[in-house]
């Protein structure tokens, strides 16, 4: 048997393997400095020799090894382990001293079921999972690819735990955990986001105060469960590399700098003038750069069958649509909207709070309409104009001029 990863947690599988009787021949590992481990020489290069176990405890850089090396691996368990013959143990996978595997349950690929953990009946350990000492899975608990149960963590019957999430020491989880979040404490809750392959990178342009409102929408799509972004800051022009936004990040350059940019990334633009809006659109021309809907877990559909949306929209909390609404690109509804049945929203509109469509309304592209403005049902609205805070615009108004009043009146700049 090969080990791959000369660490504290090939340290156990090496005791694990001589209690079973098995003869380590050698560990890999990238570090030159490490000539052996226990008396076994650790060697740099890897010639295919195999069977191999990849003695890492990090389940991501498991899962890439895995990936590369692409060979016979071995399975470890310890002759205290009490293993139920209708259970199995995927190849790759260590089971450590005292653990308990019950009838019927799965364990998959590179799994870990650490030292005096338990696996009850009829369980589904997704590849690349950590159970760790002491954890207690009761019966029917399903754990997706990646995910991480901490020391002396307990999950109830039936529970299932998302993909590469991360469940904290000693937590009770009494509910279905999503995919991508730290979550802890009894009952366990999620917490935060896993910086983990399944978290996407996010920044936002515009560090302002519609980007730091964005940043807060983004926090709660998180511990919803409903994404899993990560921030990794903001882009603005007007302010310098290094401007430190609250405590949500700092600004990592302007458009130059996002266009350079060679890692895929998702991109809220945090603009609140539509012409503005659509004119950092269209000087964005890194194909690394995505544009997500980033809707607030308060948004509330009638029909969602009827419903549907572009991208690059920010739906900010408690919006909702009744049926038959589509929504284009880029608009940005920020807060407490309402639209009626068969409104239809084109590009780049923004949508201060409390903006109320009613039935049939359709808006263009690039209008402003301010806070607690109304249009009321059926009005055709086109492109370019803006709608002043508290008005009520009740018939058609020209493209690109301001109307204010109830009912509202094209104002007059003069
Ligand atoms: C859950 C965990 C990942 C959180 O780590 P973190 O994000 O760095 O969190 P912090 O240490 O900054 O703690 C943040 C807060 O959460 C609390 N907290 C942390 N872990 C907790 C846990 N497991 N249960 C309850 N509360 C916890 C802290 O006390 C702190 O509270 P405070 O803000 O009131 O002071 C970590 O504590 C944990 O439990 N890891 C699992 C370790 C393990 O089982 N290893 C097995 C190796 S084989």
């Amino acid at each position: 048997m090969y080990l791959y990863g000369a660490s504290g947690h090939a340290k156990v599988i090496i005791d694990m393997l001589n209690a079973s009787g098995v003869k380590i021949d050698a560990l890999f590992d990238d570090d030159k400095t490490i000539s052996e481990l226990m008396s076994i020489p650790v060697k740099h290069q890897w010639n295919r020799e195999s069977p191999i176990i990849i003695s890492i405890g990090n389940n991501f850089t498991r899962k890439q090894i895995a990936e590369k090396l692409c060979c016979e691996y071995g399975i470890a368990i310890h002759p205290s382990a009490i293993i139920s013959p209708y259970a199995s143990i995927g190849e790759g996978s260590v089971v450590m001293q005292g653990t308990i595997v019950q009838s019927s349950a799965h364990i998959g690929k590179h799994c870990i079921v650490n030292t005096g953990a338990t696996v009850d009946h009829e369980c589904v350990i997704e590849d690349y999972v950590h159970i760790s000492p002491k954890a207690t899975l009761c019966g029917n608990v399903y754990v997706e690819e990646g995910a991480w149960i901490g020391a002396s963590a307990v999950v109830v019957p039936g529970v299932r735990i998302g993909k590469w999430s991360l469940i904290g020491a000693g937590s009770v989880v009494v509910s279905d955990i999503p995919d991508g979040v730290i979550a802890y404490g009894n009952p366990c809750r999620v917490k935060s986001v896993h910086k983990t392959c399944c978290s996407k990178r996010i920044a936002i342009y515009g560090a302002g105060g519609l980007g730091r409102e964005v940043a807060g929408g983004i926090q709660r799509i998180n511990q919803a469960g409903l994404g899993n972004w990560n921030l990794v800051g903001f882009y603005d022009d007007a302010k310098p590399k290094g401007f430190k936004v609250s405590h949500l990040g700092e600004v990592l350059g302007g458009m130059d700098e996002l266009n350079a940019m060679e890692q895929p990334m998702a991109l809220a633009i945090a603009v609140g003038t539509p012409m503005s809006r659509r004119m950092i659109h269209d000087r964005i021309t890194n194909p690394m750069i995505s544009f997500p809907n980033l809707i607030s877990p308060s948004f509330k559909v009638l029909d969602p069958s009827t419903f549907k949306i572009g991208e690059g929209n920010i739906i900010q909390d408690n919006c909702s649509v009744t049926c038959d609404v589509e929504i284009g690109d880029y608009n940005v509804l920020n807060g407490s909207n309402v639209m009626g049945h068969d409104v239809k929203v084109g590009n780049f509109n923004v949508m201060m709070p409390g903006v109320r469509l009613s039935g049939e309304v359709s808006i263009g592209d690039n209008n402003l309409l301010g806070v607690d403005s109304v249009v009321l049902q059926r009005v055709k609205v086109g492109n370019n104009i803006t709608l002043g805070a508290g008005s009520v615009l009740m018939t058609k108004p020209k493209d690109g001029f301001t109307y204010i009043g109830v009912p509202a009146k094209k104002f007059d700049f003069k």
